[in-house]
C-alpha cells in the first residue's frame, strides 16, 4: 500500500522503508513505535506543544468512552460510506473517535491528521488500521487532489488547503455546532446565549447537503465535566458553575450538530 504523504519540507514524493519515509533530498521522517508518523517540521511549530494538550485530549477520550456522541459518529460513517471513497482524510482528527469508525466500515485508505502529538499518540496506539500523522492541517503533508472525502469535525478550516487536497469529484464534510449545542450548559455562564449558525461555505466549494442532528440526552454530571473541558468555553466555567452543576447527578443537555457536505467548485480556485 503506497501512502499518499509528500515531504513537508520540499513537497517531494516520499519513499517508504519499514521504519521511515524519506524524500530525494534526504529529509527523513521516522514512524513512532505507536505507528504514527511525525510530519511536522520543527520550524513549522508555533509552540512547543501545538494543538490540544494532554488534559484536553484525556477529557475528550473520557467523554467519548461514554458513547454520548455515537449517534453523530454513525451518521458520519453513513455519509462517508455513501460516497464509496478510496481515500479519506480526517483533518484535526483528535484521538480518532470518528476516524477509526470510518476505517472500520469501508474499504478505503483512511488518514487522520492532527497537530497535537498527545492526541495522535493515543489514536495510533488504539486504532491500527488508520494512518495517523502529526502535522498541520494548514499545510498538510499530502499530495494534490489525493482525497475523495475530506472530513473536518470541530476543527479549524483552511479553505485553500482543503481545495488543494480534494480531488475534482471529491466531497468535503464539515461538522460544526448546531444552533442549540450545549445550550443548557451555556445558560449557566452567559446571560444571553447566542445560537450557532451554519458554517460558511469554504471558498472553492459549493454546498451539496445540509443535515441538522439534534437530540437531548441525560448526561451524568462527572461526564459533563469532561465534556465542558473539551469545549472552547471551558475557561469560562468557574468553580461556582461546577458547584451549581454538581447539585444534580445528571442533566438534560442538547447535543446539536450541523453536518455540511460540499463539492469542489472546479471553476473557482481560492
Ligand atoms: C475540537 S478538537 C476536535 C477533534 C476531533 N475532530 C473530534 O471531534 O474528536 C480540534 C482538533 O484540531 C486540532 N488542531 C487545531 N489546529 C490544528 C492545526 N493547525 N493543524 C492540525 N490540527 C489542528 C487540535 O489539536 C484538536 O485535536
Ligand atoms: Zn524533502
Amino acid at each position: 500500500m503506497t501512502l499518499l504523504y509528500r515531504c513537508p519540507l520540499c513537497s517531494g514524493p516520499l519513499e517508504q522503508t519499514k521504519q521511515s519515509l524519506c524524500c530525494k533530498n534526504r529529509h527523513q521522517f521516522d514512524f513512532a513505535k505507536e505507528g504514527y508518523i511525525n510530519l511536522l517540521p520543527v520550524q513549522n511549530k508555533k509552540s512547543k506543544q501545538p494543538g490540544d494538550n494532554l488534559q484536553m485530549v484525556q477529557a475528550r477520550r473520557a467523554f467519548f468512552s461514554t458513547d454520548h456522541y455515537v449517534f453523530l459518529r454513525e451518521k458520519l460513517v453513513e455519509i462517508v460510506a455513501k460516497r464509496a471513497p478510496n481515500t479519506v482524510i480526517d483533518l484535526g482528527c483528535g484521538e480518532g473517535f470518528y476516524t477509526h469508525a470510518i476505517a472500520d466500515s469501508i474499504a478505503a485508505q483512511v488518514y487522520g491528521v492532527d497537530i497535537s502529538k498527545a492526541a495522535v499518540k493515543y489514536a495510533a496506539k488504539r486504532y491500527k488500521h488508520v494512518n495517523f500523522s502529526v502535522a498541520s492541517i494548514k499545510q498538510t503533508p499530502f499530495s494534490n487532489s489525493c482525497a475523495d472525502v475530506l472530513l473536518s469535525v470541530f476543527a479549524p478550516i483552511f479553505a485553500e488547503e482543503l481545495y488543494r487536497l480534494c480531488n475534482d469529484n471529491g466531497t468535503l464534510v464539515i461538522v460544526s455546532p448546531g444552533p442549540k449545542h450545549l445550550f443548557e450548559l451555556k445558560q449557566q455562564i452567559y446571560d444571553d446565549v447566542q445560537l450557532h449558525e451554519t458554517v460558511n461555505t469554504p471558498q472553492g466549494f459549493v454546498l451539496q447537503e445540509h443535515t441538522l442532528l439534534e437530540v437531548r440526552q441525560h448526561i451524568d454530571t462527572d461526564v459533563l465535566e469532561d465534556l465542558i473541558q473539551m469545549t472552547p468555553f471551558a475557561w469560562k466555567f468557574k468553580d461556582n458553575h461546577y458547584e451549581e452543576l454538581r447539585k444534580a447527578k445528571a442533566h438534560a443537555v442538547t447535543l446539536s450538530f450541523y453536518i455540511s457536505e460540499f463539492k469542489k467548485d472546479n471553476s473557482e480556485q481560492p
